[in-house]
């Protein structure tokens, strides 16, 4: 492609921003640059490249593409989600605060009680699809408001635009962690945000075989910070894994809209079975954050959970399933289906589970690329077993 891939639209971007073609032999990919280091031409004199950290040709590929189409001014790609909202909480300093939504990740919500409150940080978990309980929240010292939208497994939706607009009435930077809808659903920086999270490992790579997270700066200011800490701290996304997850890319809007299809199909069929208590599909009209997804987003996504009340029931259930697999993680080609009271959410305390409504029935199901009549046949399988 020749000229600059914004201009087009997203799909087009997916396959080609970052990406000109190789220099030296016209290759349509970019090349895995299994390099450590470059060698300069004369003291003093180099092509830009100096040391894998703080440069490599197929990260940079990655991180162009990512900002591309997140709408931002640059990306930075990590070794794990983990690290690249590590890096995000660099931005501040001992004494600050934080609100959060109160349902993210639990690897986000252990990262930020066990470890950054031990540096001083403060966080106040809120109900954020209340703009007035953000509102409520915001202190002196408060930063950054951190947003998941929809929340992991809750599938609470906030409004990005409101909360963004309350944050930066207060002086706070938004980050939004993208990673459940993925830019070819939701664009976060075009609602406000200053910053969006991703785990790369999920959505954008979208084959379960790379774990990897990005931070896409929409100022200057946090751009420049975040090359700074990606040189200095170094936890950065290797070159293959770069190449795996712009691979990954490439299919993400032709996978999404399948992932979507599917799992309109799921919440339907889960909505009318008498052993199911409750699903949380924003895509169900009845879900409370509907109308808000319809208007914020271009879709509803591939995630949906669903409560079958207890503990037994759901191991009943996820033991005799043949086509999904029981496992962490997210957005992959192949179903994922997870028990977050003792998965994803098992370093969140049972007092706290509780109270945010994780109950021990509770499963959440990446729907994949799978036939979907076999996608149903099996949990037909598997709640005739509960
Ligand atoms: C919403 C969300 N954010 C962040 C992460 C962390 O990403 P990683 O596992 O790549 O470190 C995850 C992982 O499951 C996630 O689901």
């Amino acid at each position: 492609m020749k000229g600059e891939p914004r201009r087009y639209g997203f799909a087009t971007r997916a396959i080609h921003a970052g990406q000109s073609p190789d220099p030296t032999t016209g290759a349509v990919n970019v090349p895995v640059y299994l390099t450590s280091t470059y060698v300069h031409d004369a003291l003093g004199e180099h092509k830009g490249f100096e040391y894998s950290r703080v440069q490599n040709p197929t990260r940079f590929a990655l991180e162009d593409n990512v900002a591309a189409l997140e709408g931002g001014l640059s990306g930075h790609a990590f070794a794990s989600g983990m690290a690249a909202i590590q890096c995000l909480l660099t931005l501040l300093s001992t004494g600050d605060h934080v609100v959060v939504s109160r349902n993210v990740y639990g690897g986000t919500y252990r990262f930020f009680t066990h470890m950054l409150e031990k540096y001083g940080l403060r966080f106040s978990w809120v109900d954020t699809t209340s703009l007035e309980a953000i509102d409520a929240a915001m202190e002196e010292r408060t930063r950054l408001v951190f947003l998941e939208s929809p929340t992991n497994p809750l599938m609470e939706i906030t409004d990005l635009a409101g909360a963004a607009e309350v944050a930066h009435a207060r002086g706070a930077l938004v980050a939004v962690d993208n990673t459940f809808l993925s830019p070819a659903l939701q664009q976060p920086i075009a609602l406000g945000a200053d910053v969006v999270v991703h785990s790369t490992t999920k959505y954008l790579n979208g084959h379960s075989d790379a774990v990897g997270g990005a931070l896409v700066a929409a100022r200057q200011q946090e751009s420049e910070w975040f090359y700074f800490v990606q040189k200095s701290a170094g936890a950065v996304m290797s070159p293959f894994d770069a190449f795996l997850v712009l691979r990954g890319i490439k299919t993400l809007p032709v996978r999404i809209e399948r992932h979507e299809a599917s799992a309109r199909r799921i919440a339907a069929f889960l909505v009318d079975q008498p052993k199911v208590e409750r699903v949380l599909y924003p895509g169900l009209p009845e879900h409370p954050g509907h109308d808000l997804q319809q208007r914020q987003a271009k879709g509803f996504g591939g995630m949906i959970t669903f409560d079958l009340g207890s503990y037994e029931a759901a191991k009943a259930m996820l033991d005799r399933l043949e086509v999904m697999s029981l496992a962490e993680s997210l957005g992959g080609v192949e179903t994922l289906i997870s028990h977050p009271a003792t998965m994803t959410h098992a370093s969140v305390p049972a007092e706290r589970r509780a109270e945010l409504g994780i109950g021990d029935g509770m499963v959440r199901i990446s729907v994949g690329l799978e036939d979907v009549e076999d996608l149903l046949a099996d949990l037909d399988r598997g709640l005739a077993a509960v």
